[in-house]
């Protein structure tokens, strides 16, 4: 069967679920989306056309929404997963429930069929053991909005099939994606990991003076920002010399923060109540006017990065000498 004909299934139809389900419906895939809670039947439909009518607006696709939205089954009803050849849980970060709605879904799929979490932050090898058949289990780890960004990372837990994550890697190169195959687990994957580090120094320069919040975020957005579409972290080092770094690191290093707690800068805003843009209070405060905007800025945004990136593949330069 050709790839993009493979029946896939969404589990969950919260922000993630809808945009996953958005971008494989506009990769050719059926899909069938399960609403576990029943508040998703009421939004979940809307949600994928709003997305579908701005990537149409945007030029990404040929046909309207309603095309796509043929391709597509919404269901509280978990029987609707039995073609499904690989499932993507989508729920709330929380065991338990994630729990539940494997039982749920291994009652309907074939033995062969393979299911996957999009989990940010829960160990794959802990996750796999609430399974029956653990070795066809992964994570897969898609970033906001998932129909517009190039991110995917696709996590084997310890007793995944390494062969079935490398089918995934492959097939998701169809949705769009310059995907990362991590073989081995790791709490927080790649992309966390190196994103948290990066939080928890920007934090810590905060609390202990050396900048406000807006000085950290101006430092960040003109310099990393800049360049990271590009040739993220070793393409950069290559490209502006690495006995430099070598040299830096030498003294660098041992001054960066390396604490283990939650600082207090963040602990505090949770602890009041505080989200962020969602609800007006987060790192800078927001009226609601502004919030409206930052959103729609955000996803206008996603689109333009989008176009940036198109030109800049990770093989951008053999692609280059190839034409030469
Ligand atoms: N938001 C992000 O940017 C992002 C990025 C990467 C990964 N993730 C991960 O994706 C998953 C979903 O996140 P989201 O942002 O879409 O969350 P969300 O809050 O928008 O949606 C959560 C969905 O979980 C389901 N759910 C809620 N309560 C439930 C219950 N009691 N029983 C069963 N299902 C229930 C519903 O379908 C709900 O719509 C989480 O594991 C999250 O960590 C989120």
């Amino acid at each position: 069967m050709e790839a993009s004909k493979i029946q896939i299934g969404v589990v969950g139809l919260g922000l993630m679920g809808c945009s996953i389900s958005t971008c494989l419906l506009m990769s050719g895939h059926p899909v069938v989306a399960i609403a576990p809670i029943s508040v998703d039947m009421e939004t979940a439909e809307l949600r994928i056309r709003k997305h579908l009518n701005k990537a149409k607006e945007e030029g990404l696709l040929t046909e309207t929404a309603d095309f796509y939205l043929g391709n597509l089954i919404i269901s509280e009803d978990y029987g609707h997963l039995k073609l499904c050849q690989l499932v993507i849980e989508c729920t709330i970060e929380n065991e338990e429930i994630k729990r539940s709605v494997y039982g749920k879904i291994e009652a309907e799929i074939a033995d062969e069929a393979l299911i996957t979490s999009n989990t940010s932050a829960i160990p794959i090898s802990e996750l796999q053991n609430l399974t029956q058949k653990p070795e066809r289990f992964f994570g897969l780890h898609w970033a906001e909005p998932s129909h517009t960004t190039r991110f995917l990372e696709i996590i084997c837990g310890a007793k995944s099939d390494v062969k079935k994550g490398e089918y995934l890697y492959e097939l998701s190169h169809g949705w769009g994606k310059e995907p990362t195959l991590v073989r081995k687990d790791i709490r927080g994957f790649i992309a966390n990991r190196l994103m948290y580090s990066m939080y928890r120094e920007a934090i810590y320069l905060v609390e202990n003076g050396y900048a406000t919040v807006e000085d950290v975020d101006r430092a960040c957005r003109n310099n990393t920002g800049y360049w990271m579409t590009l040739v993220g972290v070793f393409g950069w080092m290559d490209l502006t010399g690495v006995p430099a770094y070598h040299n830096v690191m030498k003294d660098l290093n041992a001054t960066l923060y390396n604490g283990t707690e939650v600082p207090k800068l963040i602990d505090d805003i949770v602890k009041s109540g505080g989200k962020g843009v969602s609800n007006g209070h987060g790192f800078y405060e927001y009226s609601p006017e502004e919030a409206k905007l930052w959103e729609e800025t955000f996803a206008d945004f996603s689109y333009e990065i989008r176009k940036l990136a198109l030109k800049y593949p990770a093989d951008v330069v053999k692609s280059k000498l190839k034409t030469k």
